[in-house]
């Protein structure tokens, strides 16, 4: 079953609250987001696997470890989870990255694919899919699909707030891919907008309304 972790780490929490702010305007609003997905970086790499070179260090020769996992992916969902990447590019720089587009379709209101572009060799990846916001968790879903559907096999998904039917949907539909948070809210709205939340993530990124 899929694990949830939710980042309590004080930074991320001061961050998201200025994130959450309605009058932050946009320009602190995506340095937030970028600064907060950094610090996410930091812990989510927590686990990567290491091992023992032999270096020479200007005293005498040691064993010291480096990474020494597969190489790793970055998928943000358009077009919020553009807001994400960059953050987790200063820590994981080698990464490629991936991107899935998808709109709703306005009778069946599932998610379609409309775009999708992936690093050739997607096998041998750990993936991130990135958005800052999990609603009913559709996207998210659809988007995992998309990536396994090429490949994609060792997947974990980020995001910076999550309602619980997000999260719910998700760990069904994908029980194999934890998810990290950094906030769990209390719901959704009739709109679909998570309560409280921080309104419209790509509005609020990309300055449009
Ligand atoms: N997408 C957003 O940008 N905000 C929400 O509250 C829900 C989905």
């Amino acid at each position: 079953m899929a694990k949830v972790y939710v980042f309590d780490h004080p930074l991320i929490q001061h961050k998201l609250t200025y994130i959450r702010e309605k009058n932050t305007g946009t320009k602190e609003f995506r340095e937030l987001v970028d600064e907060v997905s950094t610090l996410m970086a930091f812990e989510i790499t927590r686990d990567m696997p290491l091992e023992e070179i032999e270096i020479d260090t200007p005293v005498q020769k040691t064993n010291s470890k480096v990474l020494s996992g597969k190489k790793m992916g970055i998928v943000p969902i358009l077009r919020a989870g553009i807001g994400m990447v960059d953050g987790i590019l200063k820590l994981i720089p080698a990464a490629k990255v991936g991107h899935v587009g998808l709109y709703r379709d306005p009778e069946t209101l599932k998610p379609v694919e409309y775009y999708a572009k992936f690093p050739g060799d997607i096998e041998e990846r750990d993936f991130i899919v990135v958005d800052p916001m999990l609603a009913t968790g559709g996207s998210a879903i659809e988007a995992i699909n998309s990536l396994k559907k090429r490949g994609g096999k060792s997947i974990k998904f980020m995001c910076l707030i999550a309602a619980p039917e997000g999260v719910e949907a998700l760990k069904e539909a994908h029980p194999d891919v934890d998810i990290y948070i950094a906030a769990l809210d209390e719901m959704l709205n009739e709109k679909g907008y998570i309560v409280p939340g921080l309104g419209d993530a790509g509005d609020r990124l990309f300055g449009t309304k």
